[in-house]
């Protein structure tokens, strides 16, 4: 007979807003930095073990995006076999013609574009229809265009069975003030919302949470780590220009491992605090991690199980970066 589970091994699950999907508190990103695996020089064998090991930990949310090289066929390579029921798919369709430069003027992408955007997405993940089919990165001044030109379309192609619910997610560091979810709560035309927020960039508790907790929508959190806690030497930069800057105190950190202080008792590293840090407020569903690297996704799922962090340092975080409009976490 196996071990029974300790209490910080077993996955939480919380709702997804109004989508009443039930997803697991951590969730596996196949964007960012590592692109699953592809950036980070991972074989697709190596990322596949990974999305296994995320399934046996309780993982049961993914995330990726037609514009993430190819992880969508990694993923659904990596997918293929596991009962479609066990897992819900989100994925992301380029809105404009314009590439990643989304703060270019380029058209937005007509119906029947979306409609061919969305069958390759399937087909490149194997599946029959997505759980979650997000509008990617969207700037709040193009917002309103993007509604008129695409939820027509998308509203038929979730009446044909092939989109279940409906989201958007934010550009990271543009939309500082997390202007698109507050379109979104307003509008009540997307379930989901994929929101920036972390130790540095913690102005969703004023300027995105609310919002969604009045209009329900299902909070998925990106950036929890990213360069900025994963990298010392970028933390370091980082800080030092929001002291030169006088953003902050400047003697509210060191300069050298600004963060270090939060890597005591239970929590392990400054990755795991920052995850820790963003599970905490109820209206977050789930917590990205954009890792193909076996030891670190052990290491956040062990954090996730943990809970949330001290009161105390959570608190001195509130007190240091609360205050801030930058978008930060890259
Ligand atoms: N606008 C958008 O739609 C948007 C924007 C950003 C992100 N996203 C989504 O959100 C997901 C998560 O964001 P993210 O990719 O920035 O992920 P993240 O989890 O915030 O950061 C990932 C980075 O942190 C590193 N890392 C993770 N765990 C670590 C650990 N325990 N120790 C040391 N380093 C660790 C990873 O390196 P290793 O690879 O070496 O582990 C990677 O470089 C993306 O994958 C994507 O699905 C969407």
């Amino acid at each position: 007979m196996s071990d029974p589970l300790l209490e910080s091994e077993i996955m939480q699950r919380r709702v997804l807003g109004r989508t009443g999907l039930e997803v697991s508190l951590l969730s596996l990103g196949t964007g960012g930095p590592s692109l699953m695996g592809q950036r980070s020089g991972v074989a697709e064998g190596d990322a596949a073990r990974v999305v296994h090991q995320a399934l046996d930990a309780g993982v049961n949310f993914f995330d990726t995006a037609e514009a993430y090289g190819d992880s969508e066929l990694r993923l659904g390579r990596a997918l293929r076999g596991v009962p479609r029921d066990d897992y819900v798919l989100a994925t992301k369709y380029r809105y404009h013609h314009g590439g990643d430069d989304v703060a270019g003027d380029s058209g937005l992408i007509d119906g029947k574009t979306l409609e061919a955007k969305l069958d390759r997405s399937l087909e490149r993940l194997g599946v029959e229809y997505i759980d979650v089919y997000q509008a990617h990165g969207v700037l709040p001044s193009r917002y309103d265009e993007m509604v008129d030109r695409h939820l027509p379309a998308l509203l038929r192609l979730k009446e044909k069975g092939k989109i279940r619910f409906l989201g958007v997610t934010e550009t990271g560091s543009t939309d500082k003030m997390h202007r698109v979810i507050q379109k979104m709560a307003e509008d009540g035309h997307f379930d989901t919302a994929m929101i920036t927020y972390n130790v540095l960039c913690q102005n969703a508790e004023r300027l995105a949470f609310p919002q969604c907790e009045q209009s329900n929508m299902g909070v998925i959190i990106m950036m929890a780590v990213r360069r900025a806690m994963s990298r010392p030497a970028r933390l370091e930069e980082v800080v030092a220009d929001l002291k030169s800057r006088k953003l902050i105190d400047p003697d509210s950190v060191p300069d050298k491992e600004p963060l270090g202080w939060l890597v005591h008792g239970d929590v392990e590293s400054v990755p795991a605090a920052s995850y820790r840090f963003a599970l905490e407020p109820p209206i977050v569903s789930t917590v990205l991690t954009g890792t193909a690297n076996a030891d670190h996704l052990q290491s956040n799922i062990r954090a996730i199980g943990q809970g949330p962090l001290p009161r105390a340092d959570r608190e001195r975080l509130q007190k240091i970066f609360g205050h801030l409009d930058e978008g930060l976490g890259n």
